[in-house]
């Protein structure tokens, strides 16, 4: 596999709905073997932008480029919402992605892919007899036989257990080191973080991050931010103290950028003072999880 080998180049890509709703200029490259986790709160506009590389929703503006190497026919797609072959069984339902893909041993492809997202024993059962999750199975298990060069994913683990969501992402994983090109969107930020080696961050249709998982975590965790725990909420009077002299970033738990050191020694005196047992005090290492919800904890409370 050459490295950097690039696969899929968007640029300026734009959707609107009717009522002005979309996604609105992303830029972004990735090469075989990345494994994209595209992250942002509900309504955000992930469906949307990949619907929009796939031509499902015919883009307003921008260019989608894919690397020469890229067999168009080798781009497979799982949706949000189901689709799946009501009146056929598990076994043929799984076994016809592996047709329409070409791949050159359907069957053993089909039972090795069934295994692994742990629908063994359930080959004969018809989809109306399946759980939610099962079903969401299936539709995987028709993606993943298809042996891709991209793979864009839709929400995957929704509905999984948490047994399946990390085998299904590992096997994801194992594919994307064997170079295939895998985009995954995900509400599951702890489960995408052990996977993904990129991150595309969404907000209200606008492309914010777009890099190396390794640099959005860095990003977001400065090198002078501490979190101080505390039993109790701070009450108002010790809030504005603080307020008025410090970069009071969240107040329960405490979260502030400081200055210098000595800053940090200030503060603990004041909560001190104030009778204000302090649990413990660390340097802020947040996870991805983290960072979106305090991002959005920050913008609620305006701080
Ligand atoms: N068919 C549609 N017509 C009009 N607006 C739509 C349509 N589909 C989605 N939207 C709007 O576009 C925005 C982005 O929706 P999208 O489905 O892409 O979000 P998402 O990030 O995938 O959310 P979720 O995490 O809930 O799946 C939302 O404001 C949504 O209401
Ligand atoms: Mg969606």
């Amino acid at each position: 596999m050459t490295v950097n080998e690039l696969t899929l180049k968007i640029e300026n890509l734009s959707y609107f709905y009717e009522n002005g709703d979309g996604i609105n200029g992303f830029n972004f490259e990735l090469n075989k073997g990345d494994f994209l986790a595209v992250i942002g709160i509900s309504g955000s506009g992930k469906t949307t932008l990949i619907n929009t590389i796939l031509g499902i929703l015919k883009k307003k503006t921008g260019n989608i480029s894919i690397g020469d190497h890229i067999d168009i026919s080798k781009i497979s797609f799982s949706p949000q919402n189901q689709a799946i072959d009501w009146y056929l069984n598990v076994f043929d339902n799984i076994y016809m992605g592996a047709l329409f893909s070409n791949v050159s041993n359907p069957k053993e492809i089909t039972n090795n892919v069934i295994e692994l997202v742990g629908l063994k024993g359930k080959e004969a059962s018809d989809p109306t007899d399946l759980s939610g999750g099962q079903l969401q199975r299936v539709q995987l298990a028709r993606q993943l036989v298809s042996e891709s060069d991209i793979l864009f994913l839709d929400e995957p683990t929704n509905g999984l257990d948490v047994i399946i969501s990390e085998q299904l992402l590992t096997h994801l994983k194992s594919l994307a080191t064997k170079g295939v090109t895998c985009i995954v969107s995900s509400h599951d930020l702890d489960v995408l973080e052990k996977f993904c080696n990129k991150v595309l961050l969404i907000e209200e249709g606008k492309q914010v991050f777009y890099g190396s998982l390794d640099d959005f975590i860095a990003s977001y965790n400065e090198e002078n931010e501490f979190i101080i725990e505390i039993y109790n909420p701070i009450e108002e009077k010790v809030k504005s103290l603080l307020q008025n002299k410090y970069n009071i970033l969240e107040w329960f738990p405490l979260v502030v950028s400081i200055e210098n050191e000595k800053q940090i020694s200030e503060i603990l005196k004041v909560l001190i003072d104030h009778d204000i047992p302090i649990q413990s005090l660390r340097k802020d290492k947040k996870t991805l999880k983290e960072i979106i919800l305090d991002d959005h904890r920050r913008k609620e409370n305006n701080v």
